[in-house]
């Protein structure tokens, strides 16, 4: 039997692709490194509902339990536009987030040297090291409350219990401790009752960790702080859809969104590890997606959920090492040879 048993979630548009190249770093770690994986294969997004008419398959679901990690390529594209809101793709990456129980959503945003020019954001404002992990709730708030139509009104509801906010706080103040001991909780409690709750919880978590130090901040102030001074967070805690809002942007930040990676945590070992980037259908099949932040994902992986830290470093090392000579299409500058998606994924096994 294998030391771990991965299951891949290729998805639609490059997923299949990218995850490939991902599944070929994680094998050669696995060498490198002296364990072995053994991988199967389930439906999600599109795919799935070609294939089964949904979807998230309850097939996907059981597979999933019964591993020890998930990556995932990415889900969505044009064909499903037009499908109703409970059975498009991205409903499927919801209820596989609800149904593995991933509540926290880990999102770093990290400028590869190399690549600093890449972002929009003046040098001096980056600085030299700029390195963010947004901590984003994932299984709570209006993507979960209770909503509803009327005949011409609509509603979606933002809820937290205080259980939801304490264990979200506390894998932030964990990462923290392990960073630079900086945590900021952004919420909008001039508002929301519940960011009320939220800010009155993360405070009540913070007795327990003295050493960090704790600032709140609103999502509007936090979003402009985040491009007039990026330097000065280091771990930012918030809820689901301040999240995903906050994620874009710091993504963009570091430059390419193509090269970031993402964790998303059940408080077990069970994680599910995505590039940020979505399906890209655009480009699909042509062999020109960048495979890098999924690579990257599966050293998040190996962190995270396979307690394997020296394989994740080696492989963050090796992408660092490609990365001054090798560029796909979409971070692609003058001098650098330009590598197809295949090739970036030989390229980081051979450094490996
Ligand atoms: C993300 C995405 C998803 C989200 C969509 C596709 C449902 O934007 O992972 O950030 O909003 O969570
Ligand atoms: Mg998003």
């Amino acid at each position: 039997m294998a030391d771990y048993k991965i299951t891949l979630l290729k998805g639609d548009g490059i997923g299949p692709e990218i995850v490939n190249q991902a599944v070929k770093v994680l094998d050669k770690a696995a060498e490198k490194f002296n364990f072995t994986v053994e991988y199967d294969e389930a439906l999600l997004g599109g795919c799935a509902i070609d294939a089964t008419g949904v979807p998230l398959p309850d097939e996907t679901v059981a597979k999933c339990k019964a591993s020890d990690s998930v990556i995932l390529g990415a889900v969505g594209g044009p064909k499903w536009d037009n499908q109703p809101g409970n059975n498009r793709p991205e409903a499927g990456l919801l209820g596989i987030r609800g149904a593995l129980g991933l509540f926290a959503n880990l999102r770093p945003s990290v400028i590869f040297g190399p690549l600093k020019s890449a972002s929009p954001i003046k040098d001096e404002i980056i600085g030299d090291n700029m390195d963010i992990m947004i901590v984003r709730e994932l299984t709570g708030g209006i993507y979960f409350g209770e909503r509803g139509r009327g005949d011409d009104f609509a509603w979606d509801t933002e809820k937290y219990s205080v259980a939801e906010v304490e264990r979200i706080a506390r894998v932030a103040f964990d990462l923290a401790m392990k960073r630079n001991k900086k945590l900021t909780s952004v919420d909008k409690a001039n508002v929301l009752e519940s960011s009320r709750l939220w800010r009155e919880t993360v405070i009540k978590v913070s007795k327990d960790y003295p050493e960090v130090e704790l600032n709140h901040m609103y999502v509007d102030n936090c979003a402009m702080q985040l491009v007039r001074n990026p330097k000065q967070f280091d771990v930012i805690v918030t809820s689901n859809i301040f999240g995903d809002i906050l994620s874009d942007e710091a993504s963009m930040i570091a430059g390419s969104i193509g090269m970031l990676a993402s964790a998303s945590l059940s408080g077990g070992k069970l994680g599910l590890y995505e590039p940020i980037h979505g399906s890209a259908p655009d480009i699909a099949g042509k062999g020109i997606a960048n495979p890098l932040a999924t690579i990257l994902s599966v050293a998040m992986m190996l962190r995270y959920s396979l307690n394997q830290p020296e394989a994740a470093e080696a492989i963050e090392a090796a992408v660092s090492k490609v990365l001054l000579n090798n560029r796909t299409p979409d971070i692609y500058e003058d001098g650098m040879n330009k590598v197809s998606c295949d090739q970036m994924g030989d390229l980081v096994c051979a450094e490996l």
